[in-house]
């Protein structure tokens, strides 16, 4: 008896911690320019080109207020640097913008004030779907995002968890 209140307990943990851990690993939140942020002298498709994004991850774009900000265009817009007829404007004020990437598309993202033309735009395409389940490494991404290999190992261990607690709450019955 006291042997299975132990499983059930430690079992009820093990879930709970799981399912605390499960919404953050469902999502990416990357910020844009990793350490270096939003701002003159990075090339973002550079740093893009290593990454997968996932519809439901998150950009976050860190940025001088005063100087800079995020609107998002289309490709014809994005390529000749004309913010004239943004598609949305993501620039809230305080220069910490989230972005989140709900739709399965390339979004485009400049910034106006003329820092477009220096290099400040950034395509990134959204795959649908989970990341496959086998990844080979994980990836240096900024340091307040997950990598994406955590994704699929966070969310292992979850189901196990479950499966025990069930497990545990048959032998009480
Ligand atoms: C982007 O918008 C501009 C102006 O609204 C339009 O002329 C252009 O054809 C659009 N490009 C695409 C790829 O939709
Ligand atoms: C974008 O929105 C911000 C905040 O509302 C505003 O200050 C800014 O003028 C807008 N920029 C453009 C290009 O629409
Ligand atoms: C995506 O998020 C934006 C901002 O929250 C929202 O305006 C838009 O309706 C959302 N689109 C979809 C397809 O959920
Ligand atoms: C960024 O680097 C890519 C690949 O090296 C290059 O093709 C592109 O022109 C660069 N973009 C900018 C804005 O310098």
């Amino acid at each position: 008896m006291g042997l299975i209140n132990r499983g059930v307990l430690l079992a009820a943990m093990a879930l709970l911690f799981a399912t605390a851990m499960l919404p953050e690993a469902a999502a990416v939140r990357y910020i844009v320019g990793g350490n270096k942020g939003w701002t003159q002298g990075v090339n973002y498709t550079i740093w893009a080109q290593d990454k997968k994004f996932y519809h439901d991850d998150w950009l976050f774009f860190v940025y001088d207020r005063n100087q800079m900000n995020v609107l998002e265009v289309n490709k014809t817009d994005y390529e000749s640097c004309n913010t004239d007829h943004p598609l949305h404007n993501w620039t809230t004020g305080a220069g910490r913008d989230v972005v989140p990437l709900n739709v399965t598309k390339t979004f485009y993202f400049v910034s106006g004030k003329g820092y477009c033309y220096g290099g400040m735009k950034v395509a990134i395409h959204v795959e649908k779907g989970a990341p496959p389940p086998a990844v080979s490494a994980v990836k240096s991404n900024s340091p307040l995002s997950l990598p994406s290999a955590l994704r699929s190992s966070v969310f292992i261990p979850a189901v196990f968890a479950a499966a025990a607690a069930w497990d545990s709450l048959l032998m009480l019955l």
